[in-house]
């Protein structure tokens, strides 16, 4: 067994509180296409300025919303692979002690069976409505179908419930996340390219208050500097092996 495997289990299995930040690439293995992987990646194929970002919806809503229904397809035919399983049954062996912070808006950590997850970037299966200062709230369930849906009293729109590019995280997910990573005694970073705020800031944030950060990544990211130990490989493969108890 690689030498900083065996390290990073020691880390991991000894932290009282181990946090894991995931990113896109925790569920490339299930199909679900990344962001910035050069081939595969969505960016490649999509300007995401124009498709993921309050501008680009309101210049053009069917083309954002068609996008979208796409990639919410996409997450629906998906399975959570080995690595959001063996991350869900380390959290059952270890209540309490375990929680997910994701960057992904697809719901394979909860689908595998984690339960203490926090969503920074919203949930790709969830609708929200563009206008939520409305005078009153419109009502989802009569929202006249169409692409995007509306609401059939005030023409209000339908959007997807995910932070676009530009837009605040939801702020009670982004303190839940800054305190994890001031008290985490380990940081299990994984799949993710670090291109991002404030998401990528949290290993930062976590090494500098005193814990273990762990970066699994097949590829360097630009957060690689945080890291005391670096795991060259991918989520499904080396996450059964590093969270493995007996
Ligand atoms: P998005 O492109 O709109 O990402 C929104 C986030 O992008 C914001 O938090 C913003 O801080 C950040 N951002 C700002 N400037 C950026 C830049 N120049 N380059 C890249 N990111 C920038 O994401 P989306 O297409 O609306 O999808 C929403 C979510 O999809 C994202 O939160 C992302 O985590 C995610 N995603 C999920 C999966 C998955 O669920 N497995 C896979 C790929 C991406
Ligand atoms: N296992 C682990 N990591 C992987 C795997 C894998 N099987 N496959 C790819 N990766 C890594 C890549 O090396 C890359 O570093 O996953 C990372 C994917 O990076 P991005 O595509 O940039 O995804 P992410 O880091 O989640 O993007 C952050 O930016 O576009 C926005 O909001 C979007 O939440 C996203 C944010």
């Amino acid at each position: 067994e690689p030498a900083p495997l065996r390290e990073a289990r020691a880390w991991v299995h000894g932290a009282g509180t181990l946090a894991v930040l995931t990113g896109a690439g925790m569920s490339a293995e299930s199909g679900i296409a990344t962001f910035r992987d050069a081939q595969t990646g969505l960016w490649a194929k999509f300007d995401p300025a124009q498709l993921a970002s309050p501008e680009g919806f309101r210049t053009n809503p069917s083309l954002v919303w068609d996008w979208y229904a796409e990639r919410r397809k996409g997450v629906q035919r998906a399975l959570p692979n080995a690595g959001h399983v063996a991350l869900a049954q380390y959290e059952k062996t270890h209540l309490g002690r375990v929680t997910i912070v994701t960057q992904n808006v697809d719901d394979l950590h909860q689908r595998a069976g984690s339960t203490d997850v926090i969503r920074l970037h919203g949930d790709i299966l969830q609708d929200v409505w563009l206008d939520t200062g409305r005078c009153r709230p419109c009502d989802m369930s009569r929202a006249v179908p169409g692409s995007p849906p509306r609401c059939a009293a005030c023409g209000n729109l339908v959007r997807p419930g995910v932070v676009w590019f530009g837009e605040m995280l939801p702020a009670e997910a982004l303190s839940r996340a800054e305190l994890l990573a001031q008290s985490c005694d380990a940081m299990l970073v994984i799949g993710t390219s670090g291109a991002v705020y404030p998401a990528a800031g949290l290993a930062h944030t976590a090494r500098r208050a005193g814990a273990k950060v762990i970066i699994l990544n097949p590829e360097p990211s630009e957060i690689d500097d945080e890291a005391h130990l670096l795991l060259r490989g991918t989520a499904a493969r080396i996450l059964p092996a590093l969270l493995q108890t007996e």
